[in-house]
């Protein structure tokens, strides 16, 4: 394998598709698909059209050799992985298996994503469970996020601990290891979303020892949009189904969570191409340029917003790609606001953030990629403080 092909950085904005006239700086949301793997996706359609009976048919096997080499990289038991389309099918597919009954009750964080939120919620509509939250304060250390979640667990009643790897409208890592051990102590089963986990950090699935872990490849791992892996603990494979039933039904797992009938398989068999540009580029030179651009951009942009250093979050790690910084007192305090205010600073300002609303004030995300360069985080410095004025 070729490691770390000397590309320099000025070049890799090349190798995607992206508008060159604006910043795009919100990799975390919607990550931007490298034209090799777009090209290696089209030519899997195109086999597909020759002959889509046959392809259809060889379809099993090439999945399942991917499923292989996808947990390779993740450091997850293959026999215990299944390929889902993402992170939100995933955690679906956990919490239907689960079979939550009236009385029991499903535990998040305050960090955990919205959509993975009404899931839990649905479920526990659906069997008569509850979902409760656990606060976490944003500048907890890894001892006091764990104490906090542990004190939160209810042995008996919380059947599904859900924590989030990475967070998304904190860009926060959690100490995942410590909490699965914590949970462990108390019988209650850990799903562990890792969306923005494959490719951003290094990672051993198995070693984390969740009962169930899911993450998508499509973020930061440079995969086709629609390819996330879902593993799974020994003692729950065989509980676990998919949402639909289809023709692999009887397999057992993972066969049966991952067929789903005619679907379009091409984003899980071209994303072994994701990884091999992320090799080809350098794993580590990867990570390490990702990850200090967005801490530039949290400096820069923070500074020019007269935030102090200590008033940046700090994600728990260097090596995480994302970072936040509070917005004026205000801007996007409501889900909506930060739903609209992406919108109007790609047009006015030409460049893509990701505005949260958490814990009653509006946040900017910012991500770091190869193909970003410290210009866009100094434009956006420029230009954002006047915008803000104007919003007020
Ligand atoms: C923490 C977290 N979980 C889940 C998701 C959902 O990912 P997907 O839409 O690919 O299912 C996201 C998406 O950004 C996320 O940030």
């Amino acid at each position: 394998m070729v490691e770390g092909v000397h590309v320099g950085w000025d070049r890799i904005r090349e190798c995607f598709s992206l508008d060159p006239a604006i910043a795009y700086l919100n990799h975390g949301a919607r990550g931007a698909v490298p034209i090799a793997v777009q090209r290696a996706q089209q030519r899997l359609r195109d086999e597909g059209e020759t002959n889509p009976i046959r392809y259809f048919r060889d379809l099993p096997e090439r999945i399942a050799h991917t499923r292989r080499f996808l947990a390779a990289f993740l450091g997850a038991e293959p026999e215990g992985s299944a390929l889902v389309g993402n992170t939100t099918i995933g955690a679906a597919i956990v919490l239907r298996s689960l079979g939550l009954r009236s009385g029991d009750e499903v535990l998040m964080t305050d960090h955990r994503y919205g959509a993975i939120a009404f899931t839990a919620e649905r479920e526990c509509r659906r069997t008569g469970a509850t979902v409760r939250t656990v606060g976490v304060p944003l500048d907890a250390g890894d001892d006091e996020a764990t104490a906090t979640i542990a004190k939160a667990l209810r042995p008996g009643r919380t059947r599904l601990l859900i924590v989030d790897q990475i967070s998304s409208p904190t860009a926060r890592l959690f100490p995942v290891e410590k909490i699965v051990a914590a949970a462990r102590e108390r019988e209650v089963p850990v799903l562990v979303d890792a969306a923005h986990v494959p490719g951003m950090l290094p990672v051993s699935v198995d070693a984390i020892g969740a009962d169930f872990w899911v993450g998508n490849l499509h973020k930061w791992a440079y995969a086709p949009r629609g390819t996330a892996l879902l593993s799974v603990g020994p003692r729950w494979r065989e509980r676990i189904d998919p949402l639909a039933v289809s023709w692999q039904q009887h397999s057992g797992y993972p066969a049966r969570v991952e067929w789903q009938g005619t679907l379009d398989y091409t984003p899980w068999l071209a994303a072994p191409t994701g990884l091999f540009v992320l090799r080809t580029l350098g794993v580590q030179r990867v990570r390490a340029h990702n990850a200090d651009l967005a801490a530039y951009g949290q400096r820069v942009v923070g500074a020019a917003l007269g935030l102090t250093p200590e008033q940046l979050p700090d994600p728990g790690s260097p090596e995480v790609a994302m970072r936040i910084l509070p917005l004026p007192a205000g801007v996007a305090t409501t889900f909506e606001a930060a739903e609209e205010l992406p919108r109007r600073i790609e047009e006015e300002l030409a460049a893509v953030v990701g505005v949260m609303s958490w814990s009653g004030r509006g946040w900017l995300r910012l991500c770091g990629q190869v193909y970003n360069r410290r210009d866009d985080y100094d434009r956006l410095a420029e230009r954002l403080p006047a915008f803000l004025r104007r919003l007020r």
